[in-house]
């Protein structure tokens, strides 16, 4: 049997071919534009998913027998605004995630209706990427469109409803449009109120290991597949990546380095970080999770190589960062290029490279950038320490996690034993475990977990590194509150 696994990112579509063994038996990935119309804003035509979706399934099959396949799942991009017209028709492009335009509905949100009630209602207060914020934007500042909208949904979902026709969505990327009532899984009726839609307006909830339905017959004939594939509800690329690294069930940890940075922390039971500077999330595996999200982290790295550098040689340009270098950096850079989220929730914080002298090499600005994303994910840790959770060790994945020194870093700078999965593919071989679970291969995702993932590798933490970084990260905690007051006046 074979399962395909879908992650919908935000630089490309990464899809899998799976085995019922966890076997990866073909992958690809077709990329699509990411549209920044203001500074700080960020879209996208789920058009262009839909594409790289049907076109790039054909050929992840060319050469197997599609007959094999037996059922497919996604994990998304999460809070992305999709709006479809009651013809099921996209009214505007995508509003993604780490798009900072709400600033005002996020203040009327937290001030006006209070953080006390959005956090009773649906576990987690505003924040700028998050759906709800979003649609009262739009009501806002495009009220004709508004006043079309006849289905909202997220990235993910979108997919599943051209595959299926149904529309549907799963807990755990639900949670974060802050119109779910989190710990009770159903939707929040007094935020609901607050934002004017109405609960027709909105997706069918499933757990993500469920099935949603099977083929639209048009769409299995274009993908040479049978009309009984099965399509997972699938999840939030969070919740698919920890399911690809078998963190589920009661407290495992999971850090993905792509595009974000995320510390994802599963548990069995129901929990709110008392500040809300974690998000209060549910799991695909019928649980509940921690978050904190950092909006850019590999994507500073590909920033600095890429834009500024102009090379696509990451390992050469790591390898000139030698051992005595580590943890002596006098480069500081803070990775806040799109505003940040957790834990500091400000989005017109910026990126900053500071401490810089003539003597300073690009070695040093790759190192800074690559240290920089370890601290700022440091500062979700430390709220999640704070709250008694006791994190010693993590799964790592992501682009990111592919560089040895970079996981070299995290692990010092972290206080954490870092673990890589035998098959390190994160949301897509999440959402094909997803498809193996709805389409009745394995029981549970637990049980699935437990069978198909591995640990391949491991980095210590190593005293003398975690005690010099220990000193950085004390120094790079005082950047941010120095530069705060100047950032809004940058703008
Ligand atoms: C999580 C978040 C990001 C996106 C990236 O809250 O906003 O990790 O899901 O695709």
């Amino acid at each position: 049997m074979l399962y395909i696994g879908i992650d919908l990112g935000t630089s490309a579509v990464k899809l899998e071919l799976v085995d019922e063994n966890g076997a990866i038996r073909n992958e690809l990935s077709r990329s699509y534009p990411v549209n920044y119309p203001h500074p700080g804003w960020s879209e996208q035509d789920p058009e262009e998913w839909k594409k790289a979706v049907l076109e790039g399934i054909p050929e992840l099959l060319r050469g197997f027998d599609a007959r094999q396949v037996k059922g497919i799942g996604a994990g998304g991009q999460m809070h992305g605004l999709v709006v479809l017209d009651g013809e099921n028709r996209v009214i505007r492009p995508a509003i993604l995630w780490n798009d900072g335009r709400t600033q005002k509905q996020v203040d009327y949100l937290n001030e006006e209706i209070g953080r006390q009630n959005l956090s009773a209602w649906t576990a987690n207060i505003a924040f700028a990427g998050f759906t709800a914020p979003k649609i009262l934007w739009m009501r806002e500042n495009e009220p004709e469109n508004f006043a079309r909208i006849s289905k909202i949904m997220l990235p993910k979902d979108y997919i599943n409803y051209v595959l299926t026709g149904v529309h549907c969505t799963d807990f755990s990327d639900a949670s974060g449009m802050l119109l779910l009532d989190v710990k009770n899984r159903r939707w929040s009726k007094e935020m609901l109120k607050i934002c004017s839609v109405a609960e027709c307006q909105l997706p069918k909830l499933f757990e993500s290991y469920e099935k949603v339905g099977t083929l639209r017959p048009e769409v299995a004939s274009l993908l040479g597949l049978e009309e009984d594939v099965v399509v997972a509800a699938g999840a939030g690329d969070n919740a698919a990546a920890a399911v690809g690294t078998g963190v589920v069930g009661e407290g495992g940890c999971n850090i993905s380095l792509g595009t974000s940075g995320t510390v994802f922390i599963s548990s069995e039971r129901f929990g709110v970080d008392p500040n809300n500077a974690l998000h209060s999330f549910d799991h695909a595996d019928g649980g509940y999770h921690l978050m904190g999200c950092m909006l850019s982290a590999a994507s500073c790295l590909k920033w600095l190589e890429e834009d500024i550098l102009r090379t696509t040689d990451y390992t050469g340009e790591q390898a000139a960062i030698t051992e005595d270098r580590l943890g002596k950096n006098t480069v500081f850079f803070l990775p806040y290029m799109m505003g940040e989220r957790s834990p500091i929730n400000d989005v017109r914080a910026r990126g900053t490279f500071i401490g810089m002298t003539l003597g300073t090499t690009r070695a040093d600005l790759t190192q800074a950038v690559l240290e920089g994303v370890a601290f700022a994910i440091r500062d979700s840790l430390e709220v999640a320490r704070s709250l008694g959770i006791p994190l010693n060790s993590s799964m790592i994945c992501g682009g990111g996690a592919k560089s040895p020194l970079w996981q070299r870093i995290m692990a010092n700078v972290n206080r954490l034993e870092l673990k890589k999965a035998a098959t390190e593919q994160g949301p897509g071989f999440g959402g094909a475990i997803l498809a193996m679970v709805a389409s009745g291969a394995y029981p549970t995702v637990k049980d699935a977990c437990g069978k198909l993932i591995t640990v391949a590798s491991s980095v210590k933490p190593e005293e003398k590194l975690t005690a010099l970084y220990e000193e950085r990260y004390q120094q790079f905690r005082q950047i941010y509150p120095a530069c705060k007051a100047l950032f809004p006046k940058l703008q």
